[in-house]
């Protein structure tokens, strides 16, 4: 399924947190409480300092869900990889500006292999590293925490880069936010424009994951 087209809000539960004994339950749930996007955390261990999923898992889990997948590439040289993410299944391919060579031919090459795409910056990395690439990709991410690991503390500062990101790319593509996102800290982004929220461990931290969405939903309101 491709990303909903934007003007709604979306919550994109991150799997960083989940069961991966039990992926497949665990994306199954989110999917019951109707949400449209699974959120998916790829870390190389060089980019970042850790090591999740590659192409294999996700083209498993392919199998198993018709959400959307957002596939958050926190990897070092990107187009090297993203064909095979999007043949495993990825309908999104986020890639961060710090690690792309060339962000705008690898934003082409998404679009010509049919998925959409999405550039992410580090809460210390400016907007204006993202001027000439932001309006030409499908949703923009802006990090709220250092990304490697999930349940870290919301970096007020970085949630703050969201109302230029807005202003830059207008109405009409997604701005996304990414850690330490719960009821608490998403009212602040909402206000400045994101309309996808990224959440890890505030859903899958808590034991009833359904009941966690609907809080978080509820405060966006
Ligand atoms: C962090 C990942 C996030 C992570 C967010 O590097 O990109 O997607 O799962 O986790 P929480 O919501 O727990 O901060
Ligand atoms: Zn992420």
């Amino acid at each position: 399924m491709r990303l909903p087209e934007p003007g709604t809000i979306e919550i994109a539960p991150s799997i960083l947190s989940a069961d991966f004994a039990r992926l497949a339950d665990e994306i199954a749930v989110v999917e019951s409480a109707g949400v449209n996007i699974v959120h998916l955390d790829v870390m190389d261990g060089h980019f970042v300092p850790n090591i999740t999923i590659g192409p294999p898992v996700i083209a498993k889990l392919r199998r198993c869900s018709t959400l959307a997948f957002d596939c958050h590439l926190m990897i070092s040289e990107p187009a090297e990889y993203a064909e095979r993410f999007v043949d495993a299944g990825a309908d999104h391919i986020t890639f961060h500006v710090e690690a792309a060579r060339q962000p705008e031919k690898l934003i082409e090459k998404l679009h010509h292999l049919g998925c959409t795409a999405g550039i992410c910056l580090n809460p210390d990395t400016p907007v204006d590293s993202i001027r000439q690439t932001a309006p030409l990709c499908d949703m923009v991410l802006v990090m709220t925490v250092n990304p490697g690991f999930g349940a870290q503390k919301f970096i007020p500062e970085a949630a703050a880069k969201v109302a230029p990101v807005r202003q830059l790319v207008g109405p009409a593509i997604r701005v996304e936010v990414d850690g330490g996102i719960d009821p608490t800290t998403v009212p602040t982004v909402v206000s400045y424009g994101a309309d996808t929220i990224v959440a890890g461990n505030a859903v899958f931290g808590k034991k009833d994951r359904i009941a966690a969405i609907n809080a978080i939903r509820d405060a966006c309101k």
